[in-house]
């Protein structure tokens, strides 16, 4: 059935495709991975800081709660600078179906800007709290509501740009944008994939922070091991989402995702990738934290951020193809020398992400070491040897 997308711009594109995608996917999967570290990492905070704050708590939970809440307002730089190129990439792409939605829920998609500095300044609020030893489990739990409520607007906007078939009663019920649908039966199961999916990665975060934070070896090993708990059982729970996802799907784009080779490729292999994860985070448990568990936990969650960033796509183009968006059909003039150069400055770009990483990575952080005096006991001074 053929439904009155908007008609593309008359300006072909400058590049091909295949190349909007691969870079779409990319960066994409990166923001993803900062996402979830973000989703999952501040609830994991809420709690760590709620028991270490108690009197009697054992000091590496305090620690721990800190360490990882002075990273939050890094991962979000991360969060907002990785998610910058895909939207444009998708916008080249996709624009008309996107621009219809956003505006369709204007007012939602518009207030993402004012959420995200609310929540941008209570990272730096938790991460202060955290460091004195102070409670500071009620604000991130209001910022972690927060951030969902973005995330809700996200899985919204980039389910509502495939329903052109609701565009029209939407905008008779609420030219303004104020509506924000909850009648799309695929939605919610791709919001609660992403949220169950933050504790997890965060729990491979954890893994990952407890040999490369600088961490004292009690902490580092207190780290590890909850992480690994929390990611086991979290990327357990995420295959059943992601299976939520599949089912919620209308028949004919089942069909084709498990007919099309790319779709079953990169299904199957996010679901050994994860279940790679699950093993990898249940040897976290039992051993003491390494470099190699880090540096392999890191990889794999990369990885399987990007099967499931292409599988995601192909839902997305299958749902639209159906509805008579074909993607590829575009009219292109490829300006060689400009795609040269983006791609040496893209690149460029992400070696200096990768040095800025190293770089806080061997910075000696004043306060991993640094104690506040209230609580420089025996065992403190144990713990920071
Ligand atoms: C804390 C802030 C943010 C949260 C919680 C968030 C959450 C999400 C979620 C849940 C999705 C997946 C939605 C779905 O497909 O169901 C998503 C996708 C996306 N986000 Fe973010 N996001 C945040 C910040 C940003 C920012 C600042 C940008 C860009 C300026 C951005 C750009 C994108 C893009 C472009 C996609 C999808 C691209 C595609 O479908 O090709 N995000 N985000």
């Amino acid at each position: 059935m053929n439904y009155p997308f908007p008609v593309p711009d008359p300006i072909p594109l400058p590049a091909p495709v295949w190349l909007f995608k691969i870079l779409n996917v990319v960066t994409l999967g990166l923001h993803f991975v900062a996402l979830e570290i973000l989703i999952g990492g501040l609830l994991i905070v809420a709690i760590l800081n709620y028991f270490g704050t108690k009197s009697g708590a054992s000091l590496e939970v305090n620690r721990a709660a800190s360490l990882m809440a002075r990273r939050l307002p890094i991962v979000m730089t991360y969060v907002i600078n990785l998610g910058v190129p895909p939207l444009l990439f998708t916008q080249v792409l996709y624009g008309q179906a996107l621009y219809t939605s956003s505006v369709l829920i204007g007012l939602w998609w518009i207030s993402v800007i004012a959420i995200l500095m609310l929540a941008y300044w209570l990272l730096y609020k938790i991460a202060e709290r955290t460091e004195e030893n102070r409670s500071a489990w009620h604000l991130t739990i209001g910022t972690w509501l927060l951030i969902g409520l973005i995330a809700r607007i996200y899985a919204t906007n980039f389910t509502l740009m495939l329903r052109p078939e609701d565009w029209q009663s939407l905008y008779e019920n609420s030219a303004l944008g104020t509506m924000l649908p909850m009648n799309d039966p695929t939605t919610t199961p791709r919001w609660v994939t992403m949220l169950t999916g933050g504790f997890a990665v965060a729990g491979v975060w954890m893994i990952w922070l407890s040999t490369t934070s600088r961490a004292s070896e009690t902490v580092g090993a207190y780290l590890s091991k909850l992480g690994g708990k929390i990611a086991a059982v979290f990327f357990l729970l995420q295959l059943g989402a992601a299976y939520w996802v599949f089912l919620a799907q209308p028949d004919i784009v089942k069909e084709q995702l498990t007919s099309q080779s790319l779709y079953l490729i990169t299904g199957y292999g996010w679901i050994v990738l994860t279940v790679a994860l699950i093993a990898l985070s249940a040897v976290a448990i039992v051993r003491k934290p390494s470099l190699f568990l880090s540096w392999s936990g890191a990889s794999v969650v990369l990885l399987s951020m990007l099967t499931m960033v292409l599988y995601r796509d192909g839902i997305r183009d299958i749902t639209l193809l159906v509805k008579g968006f074909d993607v590829w059909d575009r009219n292109i003039v490829t300006n060689w020398s400009v795609v040269a150069i983006f791609l040496v400055l893209f690149v460029v770009g992400l070696g200096v992400i990768g040095w800025l990483l190293s770089v806080v990575m061997r910075s000696k952080e004043e306060g991993e070491i640094k104690l506040n005096p209230s609580f420089a006991t025996e065992s403190t001074k144990e713990i920071t040897k």
